[in-house]
């Protein structure tokens, strides 16, 4: 029942840059929790806008997520630059293999014939071995290349979501039920307020970070994740919202 007319899309992007205080909206049709390909799609939407906004020498930062790598399955070489390179945005997250962002980062970066630079440090980090790592020449090496990043590419996950697929310890969890996090995006969780309510400690892109880079593309979809875009665009530095049908429909709904 998600397939609107391009026209109604159109219509729907102009509410949610109004609703959600966005500059830029793209939907794409159908509902990505019901089908893969609507994922994907997300993904080439996202490639194409890649491929306009791109500058010589570009490094472009990544977060992890299964909407990440749907549009690393479909990345395709970013044409006109030739010299651009892909990182993580964070340390890993624990999650699959498929879903880290260095897969996603190390995927995006053979198909579009960039480079790309990884970080291999686990998340969360106990405050000392942040510490001692943070000092780790090579480790800097990376994190000066990532917090310089020019654009960002990132997910939104719903906050509990989130957390089970870290496998978070029970006591975090119980926290973020009592604060009421809604939503999930770097490692941080945040209120329907936008308030941050829990951070995962780990090196890498920091929210702070995100006020100087010259793009933040957000990239999520999915009606079950209506409330956690609300959330997140309540504070949200992002130019850009790539996302569906069945969530902006959501949105609207809530609003
Ligand atoms: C994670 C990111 O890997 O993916 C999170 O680190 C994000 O910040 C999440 O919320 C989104 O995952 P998905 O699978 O819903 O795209």
């Amino acid at each position: 029942q998600y397939i609107a007319e391009i026209s109604e899309l159109n219509q729907l992007e102009i509410h949610l840059k109004e609703i959600l205080r966005v500059e830029n909206v793209i939907i794409v049709p159908g509902n990505s929790d019901e089908e893969d390909w609507v994922k994907q799609e997300m993904g080439k939407a996202c490639v194409r806008y890649l491929k306009k906004i791109i500058m010589p020498n570009a490094t472009i930062a990544v977060t992890g997520g299964t909407t990440m790598a749907s549009i690393a399955s479909v990345m395709s070489p970013l044409d006109k630059v030739d010299n651009y390179l892909f990182v993580p945005a964070r340390g890993g997250i624990g999650e699959k293999v498929e879903n880290q962002a260095n897969t996603i980062a190390a995927e995006m970066s053979l198909k579009a014939q960039g480079n790309y630079r990884l970080l291999y440090v686990p998340d969360p980090l106990s405050e000392t071995s942040y510490q001692n790592l943070i000092n780790e020449p090579s480790i800097i090496e990376v994190l000066q290349l990532i917090k310089n990043a020019d654009i960002v590419l990132h997910g939104i996950g719903d906050a509990l979501t989130m957390a089970e697929r870290r496998k978070t310890p029970e006591n975090i969890k119980q926290k973020l039920l009592e604060e009421k996090a809604v939503s999930e995006a770097f490692g941080y969780y945040f209120t329907q307020k936008g308030e941050v309510v829990h951070k995962v400690r780990t090196v890498g892109l920091q929210l702070e970070d995100l006020d100087s880079k010259e793009y933040v593309i957000t990239v999520a979809g999915g009606s079950s994740k209506a409330k956690a875009i609300e959330s997140y665009f309540k504070q949200a530095k992002s130019h850009m919202l790539i996302t569906d049908e069945a969530a902006a429909i959501q949105i609207l709904r809530d609003s």
